[in-house]
């Protein structure tokens, strides 16, 4: 049918004239409102395919850019500021403070900021954290040398924050070894504290993912001491939650544990997010029960439950009376009172048990040992020079938190851990050593009144503990 034919062929034209109007259009404004505003301008050169295109990809996913945030909002930065450099036309930061997200989320950066997270890199830099840090992990011995960071840089400052410097010949760029940083307790070039991309990656922020159990998983792992992740895999929730992770409903707005959702809670769940009754929060202490539970995170703690020489000004976060109560409301939404009540009763027991059996009896072996150490090196002593040192640091920290956070977050296998543990490094190290060390200035005259007197008392400390039920009488140790 040519009739036809030739009535295809105008309408082509047409649409062809039209798309090439299109395009002429667009590309006369789309320019010109980009080029007016510095945050299109970010995006123009940005969303180029060779300017870090899988960043930009992240960056369109996430809700800021459908919301019109864009670079320069979170980036952008005042001249002068510490940060600052100039970037094409506009001043900016790469660093990206809690202050920034603050202006459009202030509660979150204010709930934060009461949190023990904000305290995080305290423990690096004050107390046993800053010893253990320089002396055990670290060298002291690379004072004046770039090696000398590594340890921190790598491991320790990854997790609880770096304190950010700028590098003086390069205005605006961080140094290598403070940054990339992504800790949650970090130092900014702005004065501020904190970290928000710690547990939001970038450039998605997406609320979905910061739900995931595995967005606590880079720093609450067992390889770096705190194994809450490992105890929530093998626990019945985590358990739950991996087989049925479709049923979890992770991008609801409120995400209301037993209304949202019921398949399994994560540690968000339990931690921050909101209950029928509770709203969520970036405070992750005001469901912690810290007054008689909490023990271990808390540095004061490795003074006063494991005896160890140091002391740290650590601000504890305020107790508050219905922290557990808040707790338990996360667990009423799809458990009921008995089982929620009994279940803390089994937890509490095995806390009591740890601390009843072997905390308790060891912190009086180990400040009696030490005395000896002291009588005999005098101003020399220096904790973490014995054998001694480490085997109860382990047993204490190691191990207790071991069996406690796998009585807390319900596994049964890290509860075992930490028990078998424990009493292995009772048996075959502890108990050994202060023996040993008991025998080796026993009977022997040389030594000052002061050593006598010590090496008196520890005996004292280990027959009196031998024969209590409780402890006694170390029945797979063999005196000699
Ligand atoms: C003219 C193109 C262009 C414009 C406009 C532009 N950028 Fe860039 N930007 C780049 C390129 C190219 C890089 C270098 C990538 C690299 O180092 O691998 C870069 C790097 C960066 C970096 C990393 C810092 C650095 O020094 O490497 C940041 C942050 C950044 N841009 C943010 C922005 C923001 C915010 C805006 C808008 C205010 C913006 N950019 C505008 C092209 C541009
Ligand atoms: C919602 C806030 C936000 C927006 C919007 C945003 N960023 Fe970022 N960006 C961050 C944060 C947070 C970091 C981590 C920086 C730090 O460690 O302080 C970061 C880091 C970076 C880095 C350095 C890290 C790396 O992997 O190289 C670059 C480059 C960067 N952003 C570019 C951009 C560009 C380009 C855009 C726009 C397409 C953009 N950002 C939009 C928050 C944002
Ligand atoms: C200029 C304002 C602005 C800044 C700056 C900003 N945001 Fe947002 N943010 C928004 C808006 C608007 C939304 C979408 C509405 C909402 O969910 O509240 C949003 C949403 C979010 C969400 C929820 C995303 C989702 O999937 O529902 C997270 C998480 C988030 N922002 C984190 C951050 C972080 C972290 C920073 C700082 C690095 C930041 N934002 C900086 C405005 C901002
Ligand atoms: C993988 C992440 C990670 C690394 C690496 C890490 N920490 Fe921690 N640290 C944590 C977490 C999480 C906690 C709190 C939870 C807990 O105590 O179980 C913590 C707690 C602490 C505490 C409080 C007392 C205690 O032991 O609970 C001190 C002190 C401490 N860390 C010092 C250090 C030092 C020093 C280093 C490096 C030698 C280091 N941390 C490395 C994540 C880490
Ligand atoms: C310890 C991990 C963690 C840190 C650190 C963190 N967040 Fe969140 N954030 C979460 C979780 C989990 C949620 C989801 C809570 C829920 O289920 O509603 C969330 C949700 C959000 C939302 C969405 C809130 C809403 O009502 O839609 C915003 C905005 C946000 N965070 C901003 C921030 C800011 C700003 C910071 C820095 C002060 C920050 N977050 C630090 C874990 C964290
Ligand atoms: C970037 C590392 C990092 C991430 C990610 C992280 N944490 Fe932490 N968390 C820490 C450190 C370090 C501490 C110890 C801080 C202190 O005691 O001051 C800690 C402490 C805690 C504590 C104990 C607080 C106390 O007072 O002892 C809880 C509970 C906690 N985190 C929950 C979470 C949850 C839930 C998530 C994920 C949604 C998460 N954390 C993500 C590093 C992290
Ligand atoms: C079913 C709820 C639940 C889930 C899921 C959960 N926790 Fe917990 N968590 C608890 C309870 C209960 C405690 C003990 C609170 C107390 O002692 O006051 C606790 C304690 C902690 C502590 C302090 C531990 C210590 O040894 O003192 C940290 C840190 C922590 N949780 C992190 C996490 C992380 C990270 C996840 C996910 C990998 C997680 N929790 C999952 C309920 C939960
Ligand atoms: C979102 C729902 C949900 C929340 C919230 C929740 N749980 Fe669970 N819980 C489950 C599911 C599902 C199981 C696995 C079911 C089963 O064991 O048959 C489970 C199993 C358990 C178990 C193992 C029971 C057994 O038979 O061994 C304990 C203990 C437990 N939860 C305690 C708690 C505590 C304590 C809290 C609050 C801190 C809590 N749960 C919060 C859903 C939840």
């Amino acid at each position: 049918m040519p009739g036809q034919d030739a009535n295809m062929k105008n309408c082509n034209l047409l649409l062809l004239i039209l798309a090439f109007s299109f395009i002429f259009l667009l590309y006369f404004f789309m320019p010109a409102t980009a080029q007016a505003e510095p945050g299109g301008q970010c995006i123009v050169c940005h969303s180029r395919e060779d300017t870090m295109p899988g960043l930009y990809k992240e960056y369109l996913s996430s809700k800021h850019s459908k919301e019109g945030i864009t670079c320069i909002d979170c980036h952008g930065a005042v001249k002068g500021s510490p940060s600052a450099f100039k970037h094409y036309n506009e001043f900016i930061s790469i660093i990206v403070s809690p202050n920034k997200c603050k202006r459009c989320h202030e509660i979150e950066v204010l709930q934060f900021n009461e949190s023990a997270h904000y305290r995080a890199r305290e423990l690096v830099t004050k107390g046993f954290g800053a010893y253990f840090l320089n002396h055990i992990a670290g060298s002291p011995h690379f004072r004046e040398n770039r090696l000398k960071e590594a340890p921190g840089t790598n491991g320790c400052l990854r997790c609880h924050g770096s304190d950010i410097r700028m590098n003086p010949k390069k205005p605006g760029h961080p140094t290598p070894d403070t940054w990339p940083n992504s800790g949650i307790g970090r130092k900014n070039p702005d004065g501020s504290t904190g970290n928000c991309a710690a547990c939001h990656e970038r450039h998605e922020f997406s609320i979905a993912q910061a739900r995931r159990p595995e967005s606590c998983a880079n720093c609450h792992n067992r390889e770096g001491g705190d194994p809450q992740y490992e105890a929530y895999t093998t626990s019945r929730h985590g358990k739950t939650y991996y087989s049925e992770t479709d049923q979890m409903n992770l991008n609801s707005e409120e995400w209301i544990a037993g209304k949202d959702y019921f398949a399994a809670p994560t540690c968000a769940t339990c931690h921050m997010s909101a209950t029928i009754n509770m709203k969520a929060t970036h405070n992750i202490n005001e469901r912690l029960d810290w007054n008689t539970l909490l023990q271990h995170t808390n540095a004061l703690a490795v003074k006063e439950k494991c005896g160890l020489p140091f002391d740290i000004d650590y601000d504890q976060p305020k107790v508050k009376s219905e922290r557990r109560a808040n707790m338990e409301n996360v667990c009423l939404a799809c458990h009921s009172s008995i089982f929620t009540n009994n279940f803390f009763d089994q937890y509490i027991s095995e806390v009591e048990y740890f601390k009843e059996k072997r905390l308790v009896p060891g912190k009086q072996l180990f400040l009696a040992a030490t005395k000896v150490y002291e009588a005999v090196e005098g101003d020399g002593y220096q904790f973490f020079t014995h054998s001694l040192d480490y085997t109860w640091w382990g047993m204490c920290n190691g191990n207790t938190k071991a069996a406690h956070s796998g009585a807390a977050m319900m596994s049964p296998g890290l509860v075992e851990q930490g028990n078998g543990d424990v009493a292995s490094a009772w048996y075959t190290g502890f108990i050994p050593q202060v023996y040993g060390l008991m025998k080796e200035y026993e009977g022997d005259k040389d030594v000052g009144e002061e050593v006598k007197k010590a090496v008196k008392e520890l005996k004292r400390v280990y027959h009196k503990l031998k024969k209590e039920p409780l402890y006694g009488p170390w029945p797979y140790f063999k005196e000699e």
